[in-house]
């Protein structure tokens, strides 16, 4: 898909459909009709008038996910027009654009064309008072989105919403509707035309690495295994400027990495633990990015239930997530220092297994006693959290589908946040407004310390069914040592059982844009 921006006119573009994000302008009551802004009356007219019938007969009020598809008259201008509704101007947030960009390119499949314009958000209907609005914050809800991160939002929707996924089919599923190739955003004037081609770059980046992302973690769990996703990584650093290195299990027991390797014995598939610098910061110390990387988690001797296991090969989306960003992260080249950390295993299974009861050491060397096989991120992401203090990172974020109970908490809607250090937990919350991957934070009190106290060994790897999120989080917490740390358990997030306006049924690649969004606040 190519995404350009260029001037035009509405009314007299040439394309097989014209997207316009709409805004309602009567406010919230429903019963009143929009009017008919006054630089659409050439398309109005364009369109034989059908356009600001369907407005006066309140066929279209914008209201949010709102669509309407109209035909032109004439054999010039606009072949289509899609108004697509993206609610009160007042309570405009960047999220209505991804959405709206998302609808369109839904659309563009289901009349089987392969390019589209869209109006910027500026342009007609949508944000029209961007321009104007502070360039602080920009996530909107108040008035405050700016034209920005609107263009960057309808461009992250496009390109979420053209995804498809056909690797392992014989033929497309859907042989008659064409890719969408080409996506132009079409501006009024000049003003606002360097924000405009800037965030077109951004919205793009973003939205394909968190396609790249949702392929890793759509892959089964005998394609993705922790050496595959290794090589996806050291693909990415010859491509980008990304130092990988990944470590084998010879490694991993000189470095003494007891818990990833004892999660890993279980398998036939070897663990790797990858390694992926980016160096835009000079000298400064770096952030560091972790992400669990389970590529398939049956639960180990503490065996799940068959119902529902396979959906366990998207337990490396963390993993995905942090391989993710870190794409994003290397092609827009922020001023800054970010290592992602990826520790992989397979959790199965067999004669080689952990066993419930066993006391394993941890690479810091704390020995834990597992008392569950199947809480086995915990176990891996433990010696990726004290491996990291080599590089004395300013601040540190995991994010992992560590636990059931983040999905009972919070459900599909939110990703846990736990954490320690107020400042992180704020810039985490802000990045999660921004980038529309929302955040909700759970306590991390010392009083949840109790349930992880082993009879016999330093910590055991389960605190029992109260609060399973967080004690998890009080185990991770365990192995930070010092450094500023913050944990996201995607386990609700990751994996979308119902289709969203940008988003199929499927892995989410969830945490990309937040990880990334934070980096980039982070950068000098
Ligand atoms: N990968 C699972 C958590 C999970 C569950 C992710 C559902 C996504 C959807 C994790 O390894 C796990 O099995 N956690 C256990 C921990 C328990 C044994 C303490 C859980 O949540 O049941
Ligand atoms: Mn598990
Ligand atoms: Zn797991």
């Amino acid at each position: 898909m190519k995404i350009t921006s260029r001037v035009g006119s509405l009314s007299e573009i040439e394309t097989p459909l014209l997207v316009i994000p709409w805004c309602q302008e009567s406010g919230v009551e429903e019963e009143v009709a929009e009017p008919l802004p006054e630089n659409l009356g050439d398309l109005d007219a364009a369109l034989g008038g059908t356009l600001g019938r369907a407005l006066t007969a309140g066929d279209f009020r914008a209201k949010k996910r709102q669509s309407l598809l109209l035909y032109r008259m004439g054999t010039q201008g606009p072949q289509r027009v899609l108004l697509i509704g993206v609610g009160p101007r007042a309570a405009l947030v960047a999220e209505r654009l991804r959405e709206a960009g998302g609808q369109a390119a839904g659309r563009a499949r289901e009349v089987a064309v392969a390019e589209l314009c869209v109006a910027a958000p500026d342009a007609a209907g949508g944000a029209r008072e961007a321009r104007e609005a502070g360039e602080a914050g920009g996530a909107g809800g108040d008035g405050s989105l700016t034209l920005e991160a609107a263009v960057r939002a309808l461009v992250e929707g496009l390109v979420l919403g053209a995804w498809r996924f056909d690797e392992f089919r014989s033929s497309p599923e859907s042989p008659d509707s064409p890719a969408l190739e080409k996506v132009e955003i079409l501006m009024a004037d000049r003003a606002g035309q360097g924000v405009v081609s800037a965030a077109v770059q951004v919205g793009e980046v973003l939205g394909r690495a968190q396609n790249f992302a949702r392929e890793l973690a759509v892959r089964p769990g005998n394609v993705a295994t922790p050496a595959y996703l290794a090589e996806q990584a050291q693909a990415l650093g010859k491509d980008l400027d990304l130092e990988v290195t990944v470590l084998t299990p010879h490694a991993m027991r000189e470095e003494g990495m007891g818990a990833l390797l004892a999660v890993a014995a279980g398998s036939d598939e070897e663990p790797r633990f990858i390694v992926m610098e980016y160096k835009g910061g000079g000298k400064e110390a770096p952030l560091v990015l972790v992400g669990k990387g389970v590529t398939f988690d049956s639960g180990g001797l503490s065996l799940k239930p068959p119902a529902g296991m396979e959906s366990m090969k998207y337990d490396m989306s963390g993993a995905a997530a942090v391989i993710g960003a870190m794409k994003a992260i290397a092609e827009l080249g922020p001023k800054v220092n970010v290592v992602g950390l990826v520790p992989s295993v397979e959790n199965l299974p067999s004669a080689h297994s952990m066993r419930p009861g066993d006391i394993i050491r941890a690479h810091s060397g704390t020995t834990i006693e597992v008392l569950n096989t199947d809480a086995e991120g915990r176990l891996i992401l433990a010696d990726a959290l004290s491996y990291a203090a080599r590089y004395e990172p300013k601040a540190m974020v995991d994010a992992a589908t560590l636990t059931g109970a983040a999905v009972i908490a919070l459900g599909h809607h939110a990703i846990v946040l736990m954490g320690t250090e107020p400042d992180l937990l704020e810039q985490l919350q802000e990045a999660g407004e921004r980038s529309g991957e929302r955040v909700w934070q759970l306590p991390l009190w010392e009083e949840y310390r109790e349930q992880l106290k082993s009879d016999i060994a330093d910590i055991k790897n389960t605190g029992g069914r109260p609060a399973g999120t967080i004690t998890a989080g009080m185990f991770l917490r365990e192995f930070v040592g010092s450094i500023p740390w913050a944990h996201l358990d995607i386990a609700g997030t990751a994996w979308a059982n119902e289709a969203g306006p940008y988003q199929p049924k499927g892995p989410t690649g969830v945490g990309v844009r937040l990880f990334t969004e934070w980096v980039i606040g982070r950068a000098s």
